[in-house]
């Protein structure tokens, strides 16, 4: 009693400075890519001025200075390593850059990355991976990830380049180098009710969505009838199917719980939008 006394007595300051503080983890030396891999990631991505770059782990700040000075974008990198950071920002002010983006010193999984519309990584394959959630979580529909030699399992690739680089075998021991470039997808698992025009089904349209990050299935309840979708793609906010057996063609957008878009049938364009059910 005296002793449970005496510990709820403690300041928290006290108890607090004995609790360990976790260590960051560490998600990959610092090796930086070859500029002409940035160059071609940067491409891939077709970046633009409007773009706002994230670096994860951002070494010496290459992709987001050339990002920035040869695209026009502008963005920040997060780096656990002091010096690399001081680094990182003397160049940005050196290069004219300094308005448009800096380098902060932080633990990459603990920073929050909403602003981007890019996001670009070269980390180690399984912290790749362990970035999976925080990035479906954080990062808006439709925004570009770039990943450089490390894919991330269980994703489908937007686009994916492979090209050998003599500058790799010192990094990794093959010449092999990969980028690949993800479309972070809208949620659109569930039930969605629709409304279609007249020349594509008489009453209401209900579809059954299901979805594995990338990937999606699905079936159609449309005039009584059960109808699987065929060539279903999500890309990002963009979403397109066809009925089985006709010919019928739905193009949309996702925003949130609703989809707006148009339906091709019979040579005419309509339009047609759902929204989620449950
Ligand atoms: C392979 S380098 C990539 C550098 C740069 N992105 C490039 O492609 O040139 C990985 C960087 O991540 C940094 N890093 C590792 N773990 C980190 C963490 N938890 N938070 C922030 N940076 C981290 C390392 O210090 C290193 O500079």
């Amino acid at each position: 009693m005296k002793a449970l006394a005496l510990l709820l007595a403690l300041p928290l300051a006290v108890l607090a400075a004995d609790k360990p503080v976790a260590k960051p983890v560490d998600a990959g030396p610092y090796v930086p890519s070859p500029q002409s891999v940035v160059a071609d990631m940067l491409k891939l991505a077709d970046i633009g001025p409007k773009d706002f770059v994230v670096d994860l782990g951002s070494g010496d700040g290459r992709i987001v200075l050339t990002a920035a000075k040869v695209f026009g974008a502008s963005g920040f990198g997060v780096e656990i390593k002091d010096e690399l950071v001081k680094l990182s920002n003397e160049a940005a002010k050196r290069e004219g850059v300094a308005d448009r983006v800096k380098f902060i010193k932080a633990d990459l999984f603990k920073t929050d990355i909403s602003r981007a519309t890019v996001l670009t990584m070269y980390l180690l394959p399984h912290t790749v991976n362990m970035l999976k959630d925080k990035l479906l979580t954080e990062l808006k529909p439709g925004t570009k990830i770039l990943s450089h030699d490390y894919p991330l399992s269980g994703w489908l690739p937007e686009k994916y380049e492979q090209m050998d680089l003599e500058d790799k075998v010192q990094i990794s021991g093959v010449t092999t180098t990969l980028i690949y470039l993800y479309l972070v997808p809208a949620k659109v698992q569930g039930q969605w009710s629709a409304t279609v025009p007249a020349a594509v089904g008489k009453g209401a349209l209900n579809l059954n969505l299901k979805q594995q990050v990338t990937r999606v299935s699905g079936t159609a309840r449309l005039d009584g009838k059960e109808v699987v979708l065929e060539d279903l793609k999500l890309k990002g906010e963009q979403i397109s199917f066809g009925l089985a057996g006709r010919k019928t063609v739905f193009t949309g957008t996702v925003r949130g719980g609703a989809i707006e878009g148009l339906v091709e049938s019979g040579g005419a364009k309509s339009p047609w939008s759902a929204t989620l059910a449950k």
